[in-house]
């Protein structure tokens, strides 16, 4: 069985589509799991995918990529602190709608929802919502415990007054309820499903380098669709938009986009 084959096969047992990812980096992904596995062809590998769940997970878990942690990029979350988020609060009489797409473990939503507070709003006065296409990472996120190596960059005094060190736990510390209250999770396709509309602010941070040009192109297209007017797209530190003119979007710094 060839690469093509497996992949379409994989999809369907995995629910899928890679329609839209970097092919070769797909494919690498899934040698390297096949050889920890000791799994020698591509045929074997989909018997794996049929018959063991565990194997399942894997795969997903080892394709998905997971990477996160709290103030990825400080600075640009900086930018957001001081720029975005108060350009926000000026000009909204109603709750600011706020999207983290996709979330991954809720490092990225729950920092959101650590600077609103810091800025003074609560929880009524604003919406997180927070999708990933892997159920394993959102149930890690709903748990909101983490150890330091995603906590590095939390300043000490943000540390102290939103993190509790878990007890008998050598390096795991437990978000703050009110933070953890927060954020909705919601488990969300976002390359095969619909999004909902009137965000001022979507965060699609370290997701679209996983993605064909193409791909890349028609998630911008459908993200800015769904901001408001004036809204503005947060993108992660090694990612850009070439043409943000074509897709109605102003380039405003390093990371983020406004629509216009
Ligand atoms: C590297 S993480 C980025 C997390 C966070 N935005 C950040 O920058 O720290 C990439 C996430 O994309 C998710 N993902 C991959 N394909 C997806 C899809 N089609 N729909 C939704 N999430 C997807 C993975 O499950 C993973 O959690």
């Amino acid at each position: 069985m060839n690469f093509e084959s497996f992949k379409d096969e994989a999809a369907n047992l995995l629910n899928i589509n890679f329609d839209g990812y970097k092919l070769k980096r797909v494919q690498r992904r899934t040698d390297s799991l096949m050889r920890r596995h000791n799994i020698d062809d591509y045929e074997d590998c989909i018997k794996m995918l049929k018959t063991d769940d565990s194997f399942k997970d894997a795969y997903l878990n080892h394709f998905t990529i997971n990477t996160s942690e709290f103030f990825r990029n400080p600075k640009s979350f900086k930018y957001l602190e001081n720029k975005v988020l108060p350009e926000l609060i000026k000009k909204n009489n109603d709750k600011i709608k706020i999207w983290s797409a996709p979330c991954s473990n809720g490092s990225e939503p729950y920092t959101i929802a650590i600077i609103l507070n810091e800025l003074g709003l609560n929880n009524s006065e604003y919406e997180i919502l927070a999708s990933d296409l892997d159920k394993e990472i959102l149930k890690k996120a709903k748990k909101a415990c983490y150890n330091s190596s995603s906590l590095k960059n939390v300043p000490d005094r943000l540390m102290d007054k939103y993190f509790e060190p878990v007890p008998d736990e050598n390096d795991l510390f437990q978000l703050s309820k009110k933070i953890k209250n927060a954020v909705r999770f919601e488990k969300k396709d976002l390359i095969n499903e619909r999004y909902s509309s009137n965000w001022d602010l979507i965060l699609s941070r370290n997701f679209f380098i996983y993605l064909t040009k193409e791909q890349k192109d028609i998630l911008t297209e459908k993200f800015t669709e769904n901001l408001k007017d004036e809204g503005y797209l947060f993108l992660g530190n090694t990612e850009f938009i070439f043409n943000p003119g074509k897709f109605n979007l102003d380039k405003i710094n390093l990371s983020f986009y406004q629509k216009k």
